[in-house]
């Protein structure tokens, strides 16, 4: 399982008969005027200015010059942020300037949204985006991925700005990534022996088994790679709770270490939770050191969703930490968890970031609270003083089915059509939006492709634009939008349910 980047990315190729080139950009530049003319890319023009983003440009533009043409260029225009940037495209010259060589590369990304056949109409574009955090989350647990297919998707979060990888790594149905001092995670918690065919707790088991891991060298390299793409990756350890792959691996973190369990092959929530021990305390910051140092990225993810306190109830220890801390019961135990993981990760000099269920245990630490449990949670987290990525399900959740037609793939909920996504406005004051992809039901890319495009692209614009846009207008880029997915071989759902290609079925197969 040895994978590096790929050497081309997933950028668009030509092909006879495409449509002529067009300035519809998703996500929406803050201002953006059609000059007239065109600037074409032919086989002398190439690139230069500051790396990352003139790598970037060569490789998504598909430039083949040494000379000049385009242009890039740090300047200290306040004005432009952190990821802002300007851009002219003029017959005979591209240019464009950013404070930073993110928002450089995100000038390049609106480059090869706009260049159709070595085409770019001549436009003047100021942009810069409304909100930090633009994510989207990828359950890796559930399913794993070839580092293929993650190198593809996090191209693809970059080509719609998206700036944040939310990579959920454990679960109860699988731990996926490579931890050194604990080798049992993964060879045992990487594979099961079956999985659910559907959700209810006695749902029939297919019997195929799954397995797959990430070692620390793939997860460094993937790092890189969205490094130059602007996209940071956010690793989840999921705790106290969503740990029976951890369990099956280490019995005696459990509750109770008597009891012998394999990684979870039923969804839903595991009932077994890890025990509150210093020496489990111990294993989850081991654990945190190792990732922290595989991920730069300012937050780590430490889950804190779902977290059943029944084990807690029944057990000697947790009953005596709950005297020691003053808790007034063993739910406040998930809280107790959040707060020695949040210090620890302060002490490796990161931020926690956790799922909203911690608001109901006490915001221990100051951590980047993910508001999942519908719209009124993003409201409550930022009333409480957190600081907040709103993730509600009813407008986020792209794992939920757009909408229900005959032969659509099972999906855990629905419906969540286009239209909805594309209508939330999160409130103001929130850190970011993110869209999630939890994967019970998406066993291969072509699944994650079709649940994911193309309502992500309404959450790039929603996250990016500063005026949400009207539905037609959105729909409008999004009919030019698609024939850039087409290119790029991405197996989107047609936005309109019945028409097109809105009956076909993701494709079945192995992950690339
Ligand atoms: C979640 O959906 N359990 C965060």
């Amino acid at each position: 399982m040895t994978s590096t980047a790929p050497e081309t990315p997933a950028t668009a190729s030509t092909a006879p008969g495409r449509p002529a080139s067009s300035a519809a950009l998703i996500p929406r530049p803050r201002a953006l005027k059609v000059l007239g003319g065109t600037f074409v890319i032919g086989p002398h023009v190439g690139v230069r200015g500051p790396e990352p983003a003139a790598g970037l440009a060569r490789e998504v533009l598909g430039l083949t010059g040494s000379g000049g043409g385009i242009e890039l260029r740090l300047t200290d225009d306040a004005n432009l942020g952190d990821e802002g940037y300007r851009l002219l495209v003029r017959p005979d010259s591209v240019e464009a300037t950013a404070a930073t060589t993110v928002g450089l590369g995100w000038a390049v990304q609106s480059l090869r949204q706009l260049h159709l056949d070595g085409v770019i109409p001549c436009v003047e574009i100021e942009d810069r985006p409304r909100l930090a955090w633009r994510g989207s989350l990828l359950d890796v647990a559930r399913h794993w991925f070839s580092m293929s297919f993650l190198y593809r998707y996090v191209d693809l979060l970059a080509m719609h700005k998206l700036n944040v990888l939310h990579l959920h790594l454990t679960d109860d149905q699988g731990w996926r990534v490579q931890i050194q001092r604990y080798p049992l995670l993964t060879e045992i918690g990487g594979h099961r022996t079956g999985s659910a065919t559907a959700h209810a707790e006695d749902s029939p088991l297919d019997a195929v088994p799954h397995e797959g891991c990430y070692t620390q060298d793939e997860l460094r390299a993937l790092v890189a790679y969205g490094e130059r793409r602007g996209v940071q990756i956010m690793p989840e350890i999921d705790t106290p709770g969503h740990v029976q792959a951890a369990l099956a691996a280490y019995p005696h973190l459990g509750n109770d270490p008597g009891c012998t369990l394999s990684v979870r092959r039923h969804w839903g929530i595991s009932r077994h939770v890890l025990n509150v021990s210093e020496e489990s305390v111990r294993f989850v910051c081991d654990v945190l050191d190792e990732i922290s140092d595989v991920f730069p990225f300012g937050f780590v993810h430490i889950g804190g969703d779902e977290v059943p306190p029944d084990e807690w109830a029944a057990s000697a220890i947790a009953a005596e930490r709950i005297v020691a801390e003053g808790l007034s019961g063993p739910e406040m135990l998930a809280g107790w968890w959040a707060g020695r993981l949040t210090t620890h990760l302060r002490g490796l000099g990161r931020r926690a970031a956790i799922w909203d269920e911690t608001l109901d245990f006490g915001l221990s630490g100051d951590p980047l609270v993910f508001a999942w449990q519908g719209a009124h949670r993003v409201g409550q987290a930022l009333a409480a003083g957190a600081e907040v990525v709103a993730a509600p399900y009813e407008f986020t959740y792209l794992d939920w089915r757009e909408a229900t037609t005959p032969h659509e793939p099972p999906a855990i909920a629905g419906d969540l059509p286009l239209s909805v996504v594309q209508g939330y406005e999160p409130p103001a004051g929130v850190l970011g939006l993110q869209g999630q992809l939890w994967s019970e039901y998406l066993g291969t890319p072509q699944a994650v492709e079709w649940r994911a495009f193309p309502r992500l692209t309404a959450i790039a614009e929603n996250g990016w634009s500063d005026n949400p846009a009207e539905p037609d207008d959105f729909r409008a880029r999004l009919s030019v939008h698609l024939g850039r997915l087409d290119r790029m071989g991405v197996n989107y759902r047609p936005p309109d349910t019945g028409t097109d290609r809105g009956d076909a079925r993701p494709e079945e197969g192995t992950d690339g």
